[in-house]
């Protein structure tokens, strides 16, 4: 049973895709904090709704990054986390907590990466984007995190199409389907130890 810590900024529907499946019992592991930049977004209610602790963390309360990274550190280190889950989090996280959780903390991203991921390409920015692009397919992106906004190893992608008539917001619904469906998929390859690390590429076992 592996202990999850997610991060979450905002409305906590792949907070609630992969709580699901973890209640139902198909993935072996328990959620035992959401952590937020926010002091009350919606995915707090949701957690909250099923007794997760919920931690605001203004990254603003602290002098130095050295503090903010510790105070993180206790928290998780208290949680006994295993994998760190980062659901619609916009803040990078500190580089010391990356060290200590290599190739534990996985991140979902709304496009194909590596196009349209790193710093400034979140939320409709991304489906604003490509569809300049005028690119004919988008997609999900399930990555290991690093010390780089959306440059960590490709564990999942999957694909939808783009259509002609497509707006931000009608990408944004079809990419989502798929981060409900792929980022469950590979937290629960995550918990199960099937997820492989082989010459920088990434292999899931059993599937
Ligand atoms: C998703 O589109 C995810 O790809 C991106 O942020 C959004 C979060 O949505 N990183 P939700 O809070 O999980 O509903």
């Amino acid at each position: 049973m592996k202990n999850i810590a997610v991060f979450a900024s905002g409305r906590g529907s792949n907070f609630q895709a992969i709580n699901k499946h973890i209640k139902s019992g198909d993935i072996p592991a328990r959620v035992v904090c959401v952590i937020s930049d926010k002091a009350n977004p919606p995915v707090f209610d949701k957690a909250q709704h099923d007794n997760i602790s919920t931690h605001y963390i203004n990254r603003k309360q602290f002098k130095k990054e050295q503090e903010y990274a510790d105070f993180l550190l206790r928290i998780l280190q208290k949680y006994n986390t295993d994998l760190i889950v980062l659901a619609g989090y916009l803040k990078l996280i500190p580089a010391e907590i990356v060290r200590k959780f290599r190739h534990a903390i996985l991140n979902i991203h709304p496009a194909l990466l590596p196009k349209f991921g790193g710093k400034g390409y979140y939320g409709s920015r991304v489906h604003e984007a490509v569809l300049k692009a005028d690119d004919k397919e988008s997609g999900a992106t399930v990555h290991f995190v690093d010390e780089i906004y959306d440059n960590g190893l490709i564990i999942k992608q999957d694909k939808v199409p783009v259509k002609p008539d497509d707006t931000p917001h009608t990408l944004a619904d079809r990419v989502l389907k798929v981060e409900h469906r792929i980022f469950p998929e590979v937290v629960k390859a995550f918990c199960e130890d099937r997820i492989q690390i082989k010459n920088n590429g990434v292999e899931i076992k059993d599937e």
